[in-house]
């Protein structure tokens, strides 16, 4: 499904880059097949697509469609990995104007990813006197941001439906044992779905964490976890023509080049979000112990009127990995018989073609420029292409993680804020840490 071009890196990678790299390839393979490893106690996300709860799967169709019966609006609370994936796949499947198409499903919102008070007045006003459901996801429960956001939105629920109404609207998606959401859930008796143990955050778009938004949108889920078990199924079987390894290859050899910096690009405004999912999918997972790739992301062709003069010309740091798609629709362009914008050697082309120079024209521009490429290419933008996708890049992310001898599925970093925020807030217990940090302000 993914046809992976590496053309584009020679001269910038030893011609053994991969052989080099096979006995390592072999062991990170093993270690995700086999849950050893670092970190390995969270790489349920491997077997997912064979093994999900299929008892939950058809609970999580059902609660999408009495939502979508129930709701006109419906706000996904989440951060992280507790709301990437979904807004990611929504987006890359139905588009980033979503929320403004003609449509039978519910719009659909997120909220509690931040701790802007101007963005939680627009969505109030946004859903104005609309009926609307909410979905809480925090794996830990305990996150401020998700916390304090479901707080508002349970209050605004109940003065408008009363609690038991409100009960009937909140579905929560947590640990199944543990943690406050856990606890407020049971207690007050809302609708639940679990975050299997052995799945990250950022590892949980194919759990209810993703997939309970992404079906009240009306997208097939099980189509999309089709395209992910084809993966699981081509890429498990390792092997030196493997474009995950291949790709996990190339990226560690970059890094050890001195390429600091992956820029994901694509030429599609509704891929925007997933590749804000791919950033955190990478950031998290390699980004510790001093080392890591820095990912980041433009949208082409627009961005090469901004961010392409330093991707073609400034620090040589960086490689690119391009992410196209066949095109679905098409349209030809018009001929102008007086030729005033001197375009008349485009007439009848379909804009296709021309975004298609573009990226072959940018790929060689930025590669001449010192810039490495690498371009994935997919079919169309469907459920099983998506779901192919996630699952191409969460495996090469735990093949690199591995390589670069990181444990890609903890993130001990995001930590350090959390306790930060609490100390100045004046939460219990960090009462030292307060005392220290007031006197630093
Ligand atoms: O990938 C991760 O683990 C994180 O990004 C988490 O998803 C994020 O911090 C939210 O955590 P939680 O779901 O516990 O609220």
């Amino acid at each position: 499904m993914v046809k992976l071009d590496l053309s584009k890196l020679s001269g910038f990678l030893p011609e053994d880059y991969l052989t080099s790299r096979q006995e390592r390839l072999a062991k990170a393979a093993d270690m995700l097949a086999s849950h050893t490893g670092p970190g390995g106690d969270f790489t349920g996300w491997v077997c997912l697509p064979r093994d999900y709860d299929k008892e939950e799967f058809a609970r999580i169709q059902a609660a999408a469609r009495k939502i979508q019966k129930q709701s006109q609006v419906l706000v996904v609370i989440g951060i992280g990995g507790s709301y990437l994936g979904a807004r990611a796949v929504i987006e890359l499947l139905l588009s980033n104007n979503y929320n403004l198409k003609k449509k039978d499903t519910p719009d659909i919102f997120f909220a509690g990813n931040g701790l802007s008070t101007d963005a939680l007045l627009e969505l109030i006003d946004l859903i104005g006197d609309r009926d609307f459901s909410v979905n809480v996801i925090s794996k830990s429960g305990t996150t401020t941001e998700p916390a304090v956001s479901f707080r508002i939105f349970k209050e605004l629920l109940e003065k408008k439906y009363g609690k038991e109404g409100a009960k009937e609207r909140i579905y929560a998606t947590t640990d199944k044992a543990r943690g406050a959401l856990k606890g407020l859930a049971d207690t007050e008796g809302y609708e639940e779905f679990v975050v299997p143990d052995d799945v990250g955050g950022r590892f949980s778009v194919l759990t209810a964490v993703g997939l309970l938004p992404i079906a009240v949108s009306g997208i097939d889920i099980d189509a999309l976890m089709a395209g992910a078990r084809q993966a699981m199924e081509e890429l498990g079987q390792g092997g030196l023509d493997n474009p995950a390894w291949q790709y996990a290859a190339a990226r560690h050899g970059l890094y050890q080049k001195g390429k600091a910096i992956e820029v994901l690009a694509g030429y599609e405004p509704r891929f925007r979000f997933f590749a804000e999912w791919w950033k955190q999918l990478y950031g998290e997972s390699e980004g510790k112990d001093g080392k890591g790739l820095f990912p980041a992301s433009v949208e082409f062709t627009a961005d090469l009127h901004s961010m392409g003069q330093y991707i073609q010309d400034g620090e040589r740091v960086m490689f690119e990995t391009v992410v196209s798609f066949a095109p679905a629709g098409e349209y030809k362009i018009p001929n102008d018989p007086a030729n005033v914008d001197g375009l008349n050697f485009l007439s009848g082309q379909p804009l296709s073609f021309v975004a298609e120079q573009a990226m072959r024209g940018t790929i060689l521009a930025h590669v001449d420029g010192g810039v490495p490429n690498v371009l994935l290419e997919l079919p169309q933008i469907s459920e099983k292409s998506v779901g192919y996708l996630i699952y191409f890049f969460e495996y090469v992310c735990g093949l690199s993680g591995h390589l670069l001898e990181v444990n890609p599925f903890n993130q001990p970093g995001v930590e350090a804020y959390k306790k930060n925020m609490f100390a100045l807030l004046g939460k219990p217990g960090y009462e030292d840490l307060r005392a220290e940090l007031l006197a630093k302000l």
